[in-house]
């Protein structure tokens, strides 16, 4: 589908209120009864053993997985799994997602991956060819704008992977273990473009194994175990 660009979207996404949501597939239930509320701003770690939910709950959050029950409001009135199709449509342009296995399109060039999903997206060329310069000198990739994605290294690709969840300018930016294939330094850096997109005010969630980070940050730390938010602090540690 194609639209045409607006440059006037409905804001959707102040808050997230998640309210006694059961996630599902089939008959076996991933997540029971999860209350969690994301207020704009915040920073939140989500952590868990390798499948208490983590990943389905982003896919949740992202409009990919319908919950068997429960609310989930992103704003006061409506639950976002009612949302029109162009309330969707508002909602998800504001969500920018890095996955971990960044999706890139391996044979082309950085800036040819960036203006391909910003093609779908239905922008207009010469906006792409505009915005494309600031979206990749934000995340310091700029002097790296024609070479091919084989050729970069872990770090750089998952760059352009959150180059490419800032097309929309996004209020909210969700990572589903962001540093997961990275080492030690790399993750720093990207750890700290993400602090700097949470200081200019966007709120960030991030699903992450690596406890390092987590204690460093002190964030706020939800934790899923056994299909249940076990936990859910301010200023939290790596505890399972
Ligand atoms: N499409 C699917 N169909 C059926 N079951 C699934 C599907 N995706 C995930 N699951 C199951 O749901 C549970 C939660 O998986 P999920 O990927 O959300 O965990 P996770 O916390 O992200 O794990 P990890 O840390 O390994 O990424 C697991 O038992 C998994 O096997
Ligand atoms: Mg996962």
């Amino acid at each position: 589908m194609i639209f045409s660009i607006m440059p006037l979207y409905i804001k959707i996404t102040d808050i997230m209120k998640i309210e006694n949501i059961t996630l599902a597939y089939g008959n076996k239930n991933i997540l029971k009864d999860a209350n969690i509320h994301i207020d704009p701003g915040e920073f939140i770690f989500l952590i868990g053993g390798s499948g208490s939910g983590k990943t389905s709950f982003i896919k949740m959050l992202i409009w990919d997985l319908r919950p068997k029950s429960g609310k989930f409001f992103a704003t006061e009135d409506r639950d976002v799994y009612a949302y029109t199709e162009k309330e969707l449509l508002a909602y998800r342009r504001n969500i920018g997602v890095i996955f971990q296995d960044y999706k890139l399109l391996r044979s082309k060039t950085v800036r040819e991956n960036v203006s391909f999903a910003m093609e779908v997206s239905g922008y207009k060329d010469s906006y792409i060819a505009e915005k494309i310069p600031e979206i990749l000198s934000r995340v310091g990739l700029l002097h790296k704008k024609e070479s091919f994605v084989e050729t970069l290294s872990g770090w750089e690709a998952q760059r352009i992977s959150i180059a490419r969840a800032l097309i929309h300018d996004p209020d909210i930016i969700i990572g589903d273990e962001p540093t997961g294939n990275l080492d030690p330094r790399n993750a720093e850096e990207i750890i700290d473009l993400l602090l700097e997109l949470n200081a200019q005010g966007k709120t960030i969630i991030i699903a992450t194994h690596d406890d390092r980070i987590v204690n460093r940050l002190r964030k706020r730390v939800v934790t899923f175990k056994d299909a249940r938010i076990v936990s859910d602090k301010e200023n939290g540690v790596y505890e399972l």
